[in-house]
């Protein structure tokens, strides 16, 4: 039997008649790199908090790690949970040093436990300061390495991660990928956000969200198969196309989707691309990505 260490069950979340989360249910085994994904206001932030336990839910049940949320209970949860909130997390107006002392106090670790932890932590993102800086003078991609181990100093087996990195450089998004999977590798189970499909790319597994709803969930590849079974094109106009020539080649596809200065598109006829578009595009084969499935899923023809 799998073992999992978060089982979430037909979860509703509602504030004042709106429902933010309606009845989601799923289960994240322990080591995976599992990723929330959706647009602003899909319900990522408030999933994470019941599971956190910083909210309740309305209906439904949450464990995490063996522990069920129950009222009076949350925190035996959030001893378990490692968080990282959508912004950082850290007192910007207090050394380094001081929001670990703060985070470590919080969770109970001191003396020589607290010392070593931070000390392997500080390893762990290589960290090259002194930690009487103050927070608000590390560059943001340090802040939110920072902000991660702040969130590691009591050793959770579960790391839930709000759209980490957000707001960094592509280099620091790297970067932080690589602690990721180091986390993942020394067995810690991973709960992230992202509005980057690259990122997603990453993850074990991953869960669509829309309006409150789970709309797909799977690994990467098989979400790119299950979505588009038929092979997909990637086409470039040879020449400016007018409107009417556009909607013409969209009736003749299953799929036509702008991208850039090209058309991701699925021909009817598998694999077999009409002499119409050869003349008019250069066609490449390409694999879908979970941008693809993304754009589709939640888009859907509202991108036209
Ligand atoms: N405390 C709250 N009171 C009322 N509405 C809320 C509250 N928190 C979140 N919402 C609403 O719930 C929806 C989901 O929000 P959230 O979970 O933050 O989405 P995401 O993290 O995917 O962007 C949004 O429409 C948001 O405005
Ligand atoms: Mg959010």
């Amino acid at each position: 039997m799998t073992d999992f260490i978060v089982e979430v069950q037909g979860l509703c979340v509602q504030f004042g008649s709106f429902f933010a989360v309606k009845d989601v249910s799923f289960c994240v085994p322990r080591g995976e790199i599992f990723g929330f994904l959706g647009a602003n206001g899909a319900g990522k932030t408030t999933t994470i908090r019941v599971i956190c336990g910083l909210l309740p839910a309305t209906k439904g049940s949450v464990i995490v790690d063996g522990e069920p949320f129950l009222p009076g209970r949350e925190d035996r949860i959030k001893a378990k949970v490692g968080y990282m909130s959508q912004r950082f997390t850290l007192y910007e107006d207090l050394t380094v040093g001081e929001n670990l002392d703060f985070a470590a106090m919080l969770h109970q670790v001191s003396g020589a436990l607290y010392k070593q932890r931070k000390e392997d932590l500080f390893a762990m993102i290589q960290f090259n300061r002194t930690e009487r800086t103050m927070v608000a003078d590390l560059p943001s991609g340090t802040k939110q390495q920072v902000a991660l181990v702040a969130s590691l100093i009591h050793d959770p087996n579960l790391v839930v991660l709000d759209e980490p990195t957000a707001g960094v450089s592509p280099v620091s998004r790297q970067k932080f990928w690589e602690l990721i999977h180091q986390l993942a590798a020394k067995g810690k189970t991973i709960f992230v956000t992202t509005h980057y499909m690259d990122e997603a790319e990453n993850c074990n597994r991953i869960v669509l969200m829309r309006s409150g709803e789970i709309i797909a969930l799977g690994t990467p590849k098989d979400l790119e198969k299950e979505t588009f079974p038929k092979p997909m094109f990637r086409l470039l106009p040879k020449s400016d196309l007018s409107t009417e020539q556009l909607k013409n080649f969209k009736e003749q596809c299953e799929l036509f989707m702008p991208y850039g200065r090209y058309f991701h598109v699925i021909f009817p006829k598998e694999g077999l691309v009409p002499p119409l578009f050869q003349e008019h595009f250069s066609v490449e084969s390409i694999a879908p990505s979970l941008e693809d499935v993304f754009i589709q899923k939640v888009e859907g023809d509202r991108s036209w």
